[in-house]
């Protein structure tokens, strides 16, 4: 595996490639990141994992700064995973100087996310449309996890005609339901409990709904019992249309729910499909 740093390196080293699979993160890989570099080789002659901690989709100056880094256990692990390319650009060669241009995605973006995370999903998009374009991939490989990212990266891609399909894959979980995020080392042990009330709750929904429960308040009080009864308030409890995100009041249909909470130094987001 290579590590390169600018966009003329990405695409000499994709020119003649197949199918190039690309991979966009943050680094801090867990399984979850693992699973879709694994998927990428399985499915594309040429494998570009992106690593890049980008700046403008965090709204909060102290969650970038606690954002955890360690690009050679990273790299390590993208190598071990069948990666062909980490491409790890600095900052300046994503945002020279002078740089002025935000993709902006309305709709989807607005709500839940984008509502509490005031520019994260401009961030997000621009980064993306950015990425998508230094390297030109067939296709790009993207978390469950993030359902609203997804459903909003579909939008982008839709609405400017980007060239590349959008696969998705499930969430990875940790053995006891905790849904497998970088921001999860930050929880102490304490908080690491607390935060298992946040996949109790939606998966204690998803048996109310298949049980006959249909109505969606109902569905979202389910969700918000088991966070209190760890103290933990969500930022939001919603049940959505998943490719449009906008609300559902009777699931008659596979809906998601999705939740943001609080756990003491960290926001986490966890969602789940339940089914009538
Ligand atoms: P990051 O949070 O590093 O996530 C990279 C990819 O891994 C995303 O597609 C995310 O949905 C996926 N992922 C994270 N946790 C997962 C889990 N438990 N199971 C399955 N997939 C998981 O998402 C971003 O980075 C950034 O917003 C990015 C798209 C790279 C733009 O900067």
């Amino acid at each position: 595996m290579r590590i390169v740093r600018d966009v003329a390196a990405v695409r000499a080293a994709v020119r003649d490639g197949g199918r190039v699979g690309l991979v966009p993160t943050m680094g801090a890989f867990h399984e979850g990141h693992l699973s879709l570099i694994r998927a990428a080789r399985a499915s594309c002659d040429l494998v570009v994992v992106w690593l890049f901690v980008n700046p403008t989709q965090f709204n909060e100056a102290s969650d970038l700064v606690n954002y955890p880094r360690d690009e050679d256990r990273d790299a390590a692990l993208a190598a071990e995973c069948g990666a062909d390319i980490l491409f790890a650009p600095p900052v300046e060669e994503v945002y020279p100087d002078g740089f002025a241009t935000t993709v902006t995605v309305g709709g989807i973006a607005d709500v839940l996310e984008g509502a509490h995370r005031p520019g994260h999903f401009a961030g997000v998009a621009t980064v993306v449309a950015k990425m998508l374009n230094m390297v030109g991939p067939d296709v790009a490989f993207f978390g469950a996890k993030d359902a609203q990212q997804v459903a909003a990266v579909r939008r982008m891609v839709a609405d400017l005609d980007l060239p590349v399909a959008v696969e998705v894959l499930p969430i990875v979980r940790e053995p006891d339901g905790l849904a497998m995020s970088s921001r999860n080392v930050r929880l102490d042990a304490d908080d690491r409990r607390r935060a298992l009330a946040l996949s109790r709750g939606l998966a204690a929904a998803r048996d109310a709904a298949a049980a006959g429960q249909a109505d969606a308040s109902a569905l979202a009080g389910i969700v918000a019992d088991e966070l209190a009864k760890e103290d933990l308030a969500a930022e939001y409890v919603a049940v959505l249309d998943p490719d449009t995100f906008t609300p559902v009041t009777t699931v008659d249909r596979p809906a998601l729910i999705a939740l943001a909470a609080r756990v003491g130094p960290v926001r986490l987001i966890d969602n789940l499909e339940v089914h009538p």
